[in-house]
């Protein structure tokens, strides 16, 4: 079994696709709705604190288990373990690739219909702020535009996975993403010299702990892990490309930081553009597309410059939508030994079917709730706080406890050798913090979030 994989053709191969991964809607759709939605500063702190203490290791753990098998997933749970119940949690990883491409795509198509609101100049007719709220409404009300650029938007993914042209993708933006990492920061400054920004500032740096409950922590978490794309199987994938000559904790950590960035000066240029325009930070998924139009207004060159912003974060979203529809492909062609076109065609039809009721949420049906959720929100929450945080929880008890230390550590030492030797202690480190630390905080903060630890607790007054 030891036929010859594909491999990136350097590190930077690996660390593009993993980035490219990494970024996208999470950072600059989700990141600053739910902080919004959780009130601010304290959120990001926990967001912050979940990421270098829990994501970080267990990310270098992700990649690390998929380089030592170079399998999809399941396969690679399959080599390692050769139990059922960790191929098991291979397959969980596939389910949240499906849950979580359903409705991904459905928000990718708006930044994707929004290009051609830009090109329309439609914003600059606003008089008012909160009018581009009412035209979001307008448009994710529509029926026919919500799934049309679904639709688009899936058989564009399906396309580039199709032709297996990720590579070019991805050496694409390369050149891409630092265009839109400066359109960021171009915002961020527009935000930051409105009037009346200092106002979202402090929203965002001033934390009010009074908000703050069991429930913010296990969203702050499932962000960590959503736009890490971990604890599903997307970086193991990736990381099955990645060749022993390379270190996996310099490139997790380059990730990272790059990632975290993003998505603070994406809020810090939503939330200075809420606040001075007198927004809704309350506003739910639609809280970009109600705030950038009206900053776009209010900026020079702002109608070639809308026209750009939504074109890159559509690629952004591209390379993020290829990985998760990878991860199902890569699956079904190594273990199931489909042919990869077909894979394509139909696993990317079945995502789709999936999203309808997520794009139906906007409109026909918005009354329709479970556990107080519509469906949109709640294939988001079972996906990003519910099944990425247990997949990570499962992986970092597979690295401690099942795979064996030395063997893990053996293998984490390939690429890493200088790190070994100069830093021991941080290796040290590394070893705690996925054996004790990361499986008991996701733990806990699972179980309080099911209501169960209340449960005991209350058993035991
Ligand atoms: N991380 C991506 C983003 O922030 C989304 C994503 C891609 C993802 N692949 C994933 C999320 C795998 C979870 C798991 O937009």
């Amino acid at each position: 079994m030891t036929e010859q994989r594909e491999q990136w053709g350097s590190k930077i191969g690996f660390i593009l696709a993993a980035a490219g991964s990494a970024i996208g809607l999470g950072n600059i759709w989700k990141f600053p709705y739910i902080v919004g939605q959780n009130g601010g500063a304290a959120f990001i702190i926990i967001y912050l604190i979940c990421t270098a203490v829990i994501g970080l290791p267990v990310l270098i753990g992700e990649i690390l288990i998929g380089r030592t098998t170079q399998r999809n997933p399941v396969g690679a749970f399959k080599q390692l373990s050769k139990t059922k119940f960790w191929a098991a949690v291979g397959s969980m990883g596939i389910l949240a690739g499906f849950i979580i491409l359903s409705y991904y795509a459905v928000v990718a198509g708006w930044a994707l219909g929004y290009i051609f609101e830009a090109f329309t100049g439609n914003f600059f007719d606003f008089s008012e702020p909160t009018q581009a709220g009412d035209h979001f409404g307008l448009l994710t009300g529509n029926v026919y535009w919500i799934i049309g650029f679904f639709a688009l938007f899936m058989i564009l993914t399906m396309g580039v996975v199709f032709a297996g042209v990720q590579k070019g993708i991805e050496r694409g933006s390369k050149v891409l993403m630092p265009i839109l990492f400066l359109l960021l920061i171009i915002l961020m400054i527009r935000g930051i010299t409105l009037p009346g920004s200092e106002v979202g500032i402090s929203f965002i740096l001033k934390p009010d702990w009074s908000v703050v409950n069991a429930q913010t922590v296990l969203l702050a978490l499932g962000q960590a892990f959503f736009t890490l794309s971990m604890g599903m199987g997307a970086m193991l994938t990736y990381g099955s490309y990645m060749s022993k000559k390379d270190s996996i904790p310099s490139s997790a950590l380059q990730i990272t930081v790059l990632d975290t960035s993003i998505a603070l000066i994406a809020g810090i240029a939503i939330f200075t553009s809420v606040f001075a325009t007198g927004l809704d930070p309350n506003a739910g998924p639609g809280l970009i597309f109600h705030t950038l139009p009206v900053v776009f207004t209010k900026m020079p060159g702002g109608f070639i410059f809308s026209i750009f912003f939504f074109i890159l974060l559509t690629i952004a979203a591209i390379t993020s939508a290829i990985s998760l529809l990878e991860v199902i492909t890569a699956y079904f062609v190594d273990e199931r030994k489909w042919r990869r076109h077909k894979a394509v065609i139909i696993f990317g039809t079945i995502v789709f079917l999936i999203g309808i009721p997520s794009a139906l949420s906007f409109n026909l049906m918005s009354d329709f709730h479970l556990f107080n959720l519509n469906f949109f929100d709640f294939m988001d929450f079972i996906a990003s706080n519910i099944l990425l945080p247990l997949g990570g929880l499962l992986m970092s008890i597979f690295i401690g406890y099942i795979w064996g230390m030395d063997k893990v550590l053996k293998e984490l030492k390939f690429g890493a050798e200088k790190l070994f030797d100069r830093y021991p202690l941080l290796v040290k480190f590394w070893q705690v913090f996925i054996k004790y630390f990361a499986p008991v905080f996701i733990f806990l903060v699972l179980l309080q979030s099911t209501g169960i630890l209340d449960t005991l607790i209350s058993i035991f007054e």
